[in-house]
């Protein structure tokens, strides 16, 4: 259901300032399987189009859904500004990924950024899954990502305000800081809430706040691995970050998955 958790309402207007490692080095990641696997791409969850955009610019075509109106407001008004042949690489349609029936098969299907850990529940992961397959060409391949957690996960996980990245918006000048908080974990059902915080200083001086809030389940290996497998998906590679590391030398579960033969 649509109840503004994990949809960025207040500051999808900021997100495309991110411009840590790990918002670039996916792109030439999906690039390398888009022209492995020819054909139509899905992107679940696609948000502002960071990479269903750099995809299209590269004449792969794409489908992008997201459950957000102000992502994909983002995502339109970005696309607004490319040329017609990158926007006629793209369709956007506005979709829960748990839940979702396009009249097409996709030899590429994707859930970059750790988004899949927005369904908290097994029945949304699973109804997810069960729509990836049913919309995945035989000879298809389905990329998920999630973040690799550093430890068994405990109350210990809970952290104050903390800033994760700065930037200057050249446009306005104004500046940008996005902080995180991680106040409260359900270790039971592994779920975590942090909150995005971003806030904002003009070249005045003066000061705004935004905040998000995040509602993300946590897997370990052997649990997204057994949820992939017994929906029907078999593991054909498996790494730990986009520069194709070991699965256990990095900060994120990559797996690359076929339809189970
Ligand atoms: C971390 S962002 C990733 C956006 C984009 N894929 C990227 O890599 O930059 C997570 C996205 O998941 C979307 N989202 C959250 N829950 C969703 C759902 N149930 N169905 C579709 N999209 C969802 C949010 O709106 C947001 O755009």
């Amino acid at each position: 259901m649509e109840n503004g958790v994990n949809l960025y309402h207040n500051a999808a207007f900021l997100y495309d300032f991110d411009n840590r490692d790990i918002v670039q080095a996916d792109i030439p990641f999906y690039l390398d399987y888009a022209a492995k696997y020819p054909g139509y791409i899905l992107e679940l969850a696609c948000g502002t189009g960071r990479v269903s955009i750099a995809l299209a610019q590269n004449g792969h075509k794409i489908f992008g859904l997201d459950l957000s109106d102000s992502m994909l407001e983002q995502f339109s008004a970005k696309l607004m500004s490319q040329p017609k042949t990158v926007q006629d690489n793209i369709w956007i349609e506005k979709h829960d990924m748990s839940s979702f029936q396009l009249d097409r098969e996709f030899s590429l299907i994707i859930i970059p950024f750790r988004s899949f850990q927005c369904l908290t529940t097994e029945e949304t992961q699973r109804s997810c899954l069960k729509c990836v397959h049913e919309h995945l060409r035989d000879d298809g391949v389905f990329i998920i990502n999630t973040f690799r957690p550093y430890k068994k996960l405990d109350e210990t996980w809970v952290y104050p305000e903390a800033v994760q990245w700065e930037t200057v918006d050249e446009k306005t000048g104004n500046k940008i800081v996005k902080k995180h908080r991680g106040p409260r974990i359900d270790v039971a059902n592994q779920i975590i809430y942090p909150e995005m915080i971003y806030q904002i200083t003009e070249p005045e001086g003066q000061v705004f706040e935004t905040r998000d809030p995040l509602e993300l389940k946590y897997y370990y290996y052997d649990q997204l691995k057994d949820l992939l497998e017994s929906s029907g998906f078999e593991i054909k590679e498996e790494f730990g970050y986009y520069d194709k590391r070991s699965i256990d030398d990095g900060g994120e579960f990559i797996f690359v998955c076929g339809k189970k033969q």
